[in-house]
């Protein structure tokens, strides 16, 4: 009831300051008062105690790179500063809650009230982190998009968290980033209120984080050939062999990133992923795996890996080794140790794993899983950890102290929850930052799928089946997978600004959230982002989830459509992907069904239309997709040419032109095919759909289309 009353608050007043301010996530409450006060230049924040002086000397930095208006912080107690941060105190923050006739905050250590008033501004709160946040609101006020930053109304903000958990999950094995841009991501993240950086150090494709008992894990597992003709190509003189892509965290970056995060009021979480997406730890250390299975080197594919750990207890040692050295760097609580997408293929071939699992008296392949998760909950429990793991954990029974991270879908946490585990809701694919987030035909790589601001935004955090089971929800976090992501700038632009509608589903009551409210904010918001580096995405699809107008076609002349401007004739697995050529400089990207490459133009305009010409690339087939392999779709090339066809009316109606690839097969990078001339005999209506289908030898490589073109005659 005290929240709909707010709400009806919020509608009432004529431009409500949390809308005047574009504060997100939105408060608890933000009341008007009288009077407000005037910053100038020189002005300076107190910092009582001195606690968080490095915190207001970061924001009053931020703020003066924005506005310009330039305001300093000192450790002081003085009660005439313009504005005074004081000490945190939880039992008086908790009476001014109830004095504004506000519940007493859950999470009291995060709360803060935040006043501005004639006699200047001062900053309440119930801990350290609720200090931060209030400093982080103070940041949005002085930065809001007004004429007159430092002229500020009267205001009254209580403010206090949903969620003790406000995630989002970077991978840094598909891809690398350096410690830079995390330091900066974690910035960007606190200024949301966001407060869990879950870390993704170990796949198939990488091991990026240096054990110091194990060094080829980092040294060997941390380094690939990338996939494709041209990184096959690139030869490096030093070794004579392709280069390699790659890299790895040190102990001292790691210190470094906790460090950063511990700074900003956020925890990090490492991610090792056990017992499957292994290869490259086995690529490193071939014992690991299991007899039989030669793992040769660190892979360049993406999938699903039927690589394993074995069942030897010089495995587990090697696994307490290295949690071993988790827990020593990394703060946190929980440690993620994966438990994702676990082939049993290799587990069940295996004389040497029966043998082990009558020892261990494990009844079955699921179970062998489960005996993973329970030996290093064993192990973290001596070092007062507790394991969180991918929901496929929940398929034996789980220890009770391990929780549980819903991806696919919400199932996971729902059942969880029931059984009396705690959950975190970070379903696919409406919280996979991975999927392009955007129909924009520019937009970067990406899994096929927009997923919008809006899409996140009004996602369910507590819908019927968990509301019952509501204390055993931790929160919400979005997940940002880097196979198609391959550069810090697009890691940027593929989290923001999709994660301020993270931080809200985080940070506000489900029951309080408004997509109108959130929308009139946003644009303000994304000026902010902007000002802070972050290459946000900006179009109406993005940030609102609007149609954007399609192409628009000359009267006369050739017409083209991108390869976004088409539909593809199916669905199974679509990604844009990134050409592999050139290694330098910019590549094209085609959105492509790896299962099935082949795209139609609805209601093309075929008046006059005398050649059709196109661009084309070709694609790795790197993907590791199990079974759905023979669903791949491969239409044979007739007497041995493989080419473009194109067909009128649908893909088996017949081909009206048939563009030879043979100037592309060579080709690194995109070719422009030349134009084929409408067969001779073919009846072309003035409008209709036509499908555009590659001829091929099999499944390797993907040919893709760039663009398709329409020539009319006289052209
Ligand atoms: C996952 O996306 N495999 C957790």
């Amino acid at each position: 009831m005290m929240r709909f009353l707010i709400a009806l608050l919020y509608l009432a007043a004529a431009t409500p300051a949390f809308a005047e301010f574009a504060l997100l996530p939105e408060p608890l409450l933000v009341e008007d008062r009288d009077a407000g006060i005037s910053l100038r230049n020189g002005d300076s924040m107190a910092v009582e105690g001195g606690g968080a002086l490095d915190e207001a000397a970061w924001i009053a930095s931020l703020v003066r790179e924005h506005t310009g208006l330039s305001i300093s912080a000192e450790a002081s107690s003085d009660e005439n500063a313009k504005i005074r941060i004081t000490r945190p105190d939880a039992s008086q923050l908790e009476e001014a809650f109830e004095e504004a006739g506000l519940a007493r905050p859950g999470r009291i250590q995060e709360a803060y009230r935040l006043r501005i008033g004639p006699d200047g501004i001062v900053l309440d709160s119930g801990g350290p982190a609720g200090r931060f946040y209030g400093l982080t609101t103070l940041w949005q006020i002085l930065t809001a998009d007004r004429n007159t930053p430092g002229n500020l109304p009267g205001l009254d903000v209580f403010d206090a968290p949903e969620f003790p958990w406000r995630g989002l999950m970077l991978d840094s094995a598909r891809h690398m980033q350096s410690v830079g841009f995390i330091k900066r991501y974690l910035d960007w993240m606190s200024l949301h209120k966001l407060n869990v950086f879950h870390w993704h150090l170990t796949d198939d494709q990488a091991w990026r984080l240096e054990i110091k008992a194990w060094p080829k894990l980092a040294k060997v597992g941390g380094y690939r050939v990338p996939a494709g003709a041209a990184p096959a190509a690139d030869i490096d003189p030093e070794t004579g062999k392709p280069r390699l892509y790659g890299g790895y965290y040190s102990q001292e970056d790691v210190i470094e990133i906790v460090r950063h995060a511990t700074a900003r009021h956020i925890t990090v979480v490492p991610e090792i992923d056990v017992p499957g997406h292994a290869t490259a730890a086995i690529a490193a250390y071939p014992e690991l795996g299991v007899d039989g299975f030669k793992v040769e080197s660190v892979s360049a594919d993406w999938g699903i890996f039927d690589n394993v750990f074995n069942l030897e207890e010089s495995t587990f040692e090697f696994l307490e080794t290295v949690l071993a050295e988790v827990v020593s760097l990394f703060p946190s609580t929980f440690i993620h140790l994966g438990g994702d997408e676990v082939s049993l293929d290799q587990w069940q071939s295996s004389k040497r794993i029966a043998l082990r699992m009558e020892e261990l008296g494990i009844k079955d392949f699921q179970s062998l899983q489960n005996y993973y998760v329970e030996r290093l909950q064993i192990f973290l429990d001596q070092h007062d950890r507790r394991v969180i793991g991918w929901d496929e954990i929940l398929e034996s029974d789980l220890p009770p102290r391990a929780a549980v991270m819903s991806w696919r879908g919400i199932e996971g946490a729902v059942e969880a929850a029931e059984k009396g585990h705690q959950a975190v809701l970070s379903p696919a694919p409406v919280l996979y930052l991975d999927h392009i987030q955007t129909s924009a035909a520019d937009a970067p790589p990406g899994r096929g799928g927009v997923i919008t601001t809006r899409d996140i935004y009004e996602f369910d955090v507590l819908p019927e089946t968990l509301a019952e089971n509501r204390e055993y929800l931790l929160g919400v976090q979005a997940n940002l997978w880097t196979e198609h992501v391959r550069t810090e700038d697009r890691a940027a632009y593929m989290t923001w600004p999709r994660a301020v509608a993270v931080s809200e589903l985080g940070w506000s009551a489900p029951g309080t959230r408004n997509w109108d409210r959130f929308a009139a904010r946003l644009p303000a918001h994304v000026t902010r982002l902007q000002k802070l580096g972050i290459p946000a995405a900006t179009d109406e699809n993005a940030l609102y989830g609007k149609t954007l107008p399609g192409p628009t076609d000359p009267a006369e002349g050739p017409v083209r459509r991108e390869d976004r401007e088409l539909e593809l004739c199916s669905s199974a697995i679509v990604l844009a992907l990134e050409d592999d050529a050139p290694l330098q400089g910019a590549k094209a990207s085609f959105l492509v069904d790896i299962q099935n490459p082949c795209w139609i133009w609805r209601n093309a305009d075929l008046a006059g239309v005398a050649s059709i010409s196109a661009s084309v690339g070709q694609l790795p087939f790197n993907f590791q997709i199990g079974d759905a392999i023979n669903s791949v779709v491969v239409e044979s090339p007739a007497a041995g040419a493989e080419a473009l066809l194109v067909k009128l009316g649908a893909c088996d109606g017949p081909v009206i032109a048939t563009l030879p690839l043979a100037p592309a097969i060579h080709e690194q990078a995109v070719t422009r095919l030349p134009a084929a001339a409408i067969e001779a005999g073919s009846v072309l209506p003035e409008e209709a759909d036509l499908c555009f289908i590659f001829t091929r030898k099999g499944y390797e490589p993907i040919w893709a289309i760039d663009w398709v073109q329409l020539e009319r005659e006289g052209n």
